[in-house]
C-alpha cells in the first residue's frame, strides 16, 4: 500500500470503537454526576497561547508542538487542553458573568513525541477544568474524578500529591533549587544547562537518568510552604478524606507544564508501578492570559494510555462491543425486496438490522448471522412470504418461533427485551 498514517498516529478501527466508547461513556457520566458541562474549543490556537501558558522552557513548547505558519501568523495544533479552555473562558466573558465554571472536553491533542506504547503524536484526552475558584474542595473533587475514572474501569489506584506553592514560598524555593543545582551544572545534559539559565525549576523535569540522579536530594518545597499554602494543601487532603479517599504525599511530583501552583497530583497504579494521569491547580493562568487573577484546577487523562493499562491488567475484554440486533436472512434472490422491507420496518421501530449484500446462500447467511455479532435472525423464505409470516430465531439460545408479519416488530422487540439482561 502506498500510503500509511503518519508515525505516531493511527486508525481506530471498528473493533476498537467499543473500547473508546466505554471510556467516553465513563468520562461523560462522571462529568454529569459532578456538574461539569462540555466545551469544545478549536484544535488550532495561536502558538503564543501555548508559549505563555504551558511555558517557553518546557518539553512541549521546545520540542513537541505541531506548528503551522500561514502568512504572518503562527498556529499550533493543541498539545493539551487547559490553555484553550482558559482562553475560551476569558473570550466568552465567563469571568464577568458567572466566574465559577466546571467544564470538560474530550478530543484529540497533538505532540511531536517519540512514539511508544501508549504515547502517540495524536492522542485523545478527557480533560476536566474548574475555572474561577481557589476553593480546596475543588482540588479534591478533580482528584477524586481522576481516580474514579480508573476505578469505574476496574483499575485500582492510589493518589499522590505535592504542592508547587505560590508567591513567596515558590520564589524562595526556586532560589534554593538554583543554589543546590549550581555547583554541579557541568555534569548535566545540554538541555538542563539551558533550562538552568532560563527556568530553573524545569531542570527537575529532565528525563535523563544521570540528571535525575543529580536531582535526588534537591530541596523540597513542601518543607517550607507558607502558612496559607500549607493550609490549602492540608484542606485538600482533608476534603479527599471527606469523600473517602486517602492520598500519599510525593514531593517528586513536579509536572511538565509551567502553569501549576499549589496542588499537583498523579493517579498511580500500585500494580503497574506507574502514574496513569495527572493534573493540578493553576491559579495564575487566567491572569497570565490577560484576565483576572482567579483560581483554577483540572486534570487530563489520555485514552490510549488508559487502554494500554486496561490491556496490561487484562480488563480490556470487559469492554464488549454492542452487537447489531438483527440479521435479516432471505432464502433467495427473489426475497430481496421482502428482506429490505423487513429491515426498514425494524429500523423504523428502533431495532438495528442488517442483511446480506454479497449474494450468499441461505446456509452461509445463517452462518454469518450466528457468528456472534447479532442477537436475533429474522428469516424469510417463499413459504413465509406466501403465508405473511417470518421466523424469529434467538441466536444464542437457538430458539425459533413463527411470527406474523404484522406482529414481527413486536415479537422482535419482545425477544430483544428478554435479551436486555445478561443473557442477551
Ligand atoms: P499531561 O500530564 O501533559 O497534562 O497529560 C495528561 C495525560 O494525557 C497524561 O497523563 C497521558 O495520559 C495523556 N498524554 C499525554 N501525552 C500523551 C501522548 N503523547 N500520547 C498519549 N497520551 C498522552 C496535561 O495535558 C494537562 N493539560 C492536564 C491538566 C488539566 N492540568 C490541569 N488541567
Amino acid at each position: 500500500m502506498a500510503y500509511r498514517s503518519p508515525r505516531g498516529t493511527r486508525d481506530v478501527l471498528p473493533p476498537e470503537i467499543p473500547h473508546w466508547e466505554r471510556l467516553e461513556e465513563v468520562a461523560r457520566e462522571l462529568a454529569r454526576l459532578h456538574g461539569y458541562r462540555e466545551i469544545r474549543p478549536p484544535l488550532l490556537e495561536v502558538t503564543e497561547l501555548f508559549v505563555r501558558s504551558v511555558g517557553e522552557v518546557t518539553d512541549i513548547v521546545q520540542k513537541e508542538m505541531f506548528t503551522v505558519l500561514k502568512g504572518d501568523h503562527s498556529f499550533t495544533l493543541r498539545p493539551e487542553g487547559t490553555a484553550g479552555i482558559a482562553r475560551a473562558y476569558l473570550q466568552a466573558d465567563y469571568h464577568k458573568r458567572a466566574p465559577v465554571q466546571k467544564l470538560f472536553n474530550i478530543g484529540p491533542m497533538f505532540r511531536y513525541e517519540r512514539p511508544q506504547k501508549g504515547r502517540e503524536r495524536q492522542f485523545s484526552q478527557f480533560d476536566i477544568e474548574v475555572l474561577g475558584s481557589a476553593d480546596p474542595r475543588l482540588d479534591a473533587e478533580v482528584i477524586h474524578i481522576a481516580a474514579r475514572f480508573f476505578e469505574e474501569l476496574g483499575v485500582e489506584v492510589a493518589v499522590r500529591l505535592n504542592s508547587m506553592g505560590d508567591g513567596e514560598d515558590r520564589e524562595r524555593w526556586r532560589e534554593a533549587v538554583a543554589d543546590f543545582l549550581r555547583p554541579r551544572m557541568e555534569e548535566r545534559c545540554d538541555l538542563c544547562r539551558e533550562r538552568f539559565e532560563r527556568n530553573v525549576l524545569r531542570v527537575l523535569d529532565c528525563k535523563n537518568a544521570r540528571c535525575q540522579e543529580l536531582n535526588r536530594d534537591v530541596p523540597r518545597l513542601l518543607d517550607s510552604l507558607s502558612e496559607g499554602n500549607r493550609e490549602h494543601f492540608d484542606a485538600v487532603i482533608g476534603h479527599l478524606a471527606d469523600v473517602g479517599r486517602s492520598a500519599e504525599i510525593d514531593t517528586g511530583i513536579i509536572r511538565g507544564l509551567d502553569y501549576y501552583t499549589h496542588t499537583v497530583f498523579e493517579v498511580f497504579s500500585p500494580r503497574l508501578g506507574r502514574a496513569l494521569c495527572g493534573g493540578g491547580r493553576y491559579d495564575h493562568l487566567l491572569r497570565d492570559l490577560g484576565g483576572p487573577d482567579l483560581g483554577a484546577v483540572g486534570f487530563a487523562v489520555g485514552f490510549t494510555p488508559t487502554l494500554t493499562v486496561l490491556e496490561e491488567l487484562g480488563l480490556l475484554a470487559d469492554l464488549l462491543p454492542r452487537p447489531t440486533d438483527v440479521f435479516v436472512v432471505g432464502a433467495g434472490p427473489e426475497l430481496r425486496g421482502e428482506v429490505l422491507a423487513i429491515a426498514e420496518e425494524l429500523r423504523r421501530g428502533g431495532v438495528s438490522a442488517v442483511y446480506d449484500v454479497e449474494g450468499r446462500s441461505l446456509k452461509s447467511q445463517m452462518k454469518q448471522a450466528g457468528g456472534g455479532s447479532f442477537y436475533l435472525a429474522v428469516i424469510v423464505g417463499p413459504d413465509e412470504l406466501a403465508a405473511g409470516t417470518a421466523q424469529v430465531k434467538h441466536l444464542a439460545r437457538t430458539e425459533q418461533v413463527t411470527a406474523s408479519r404484522g406482529a414481527l416488530l413486536k415479537e422482535v422487540r419482545r425477544r430483544l427485551g428478554e435479551a436486555e439482561d445478561p443473557a442477551r
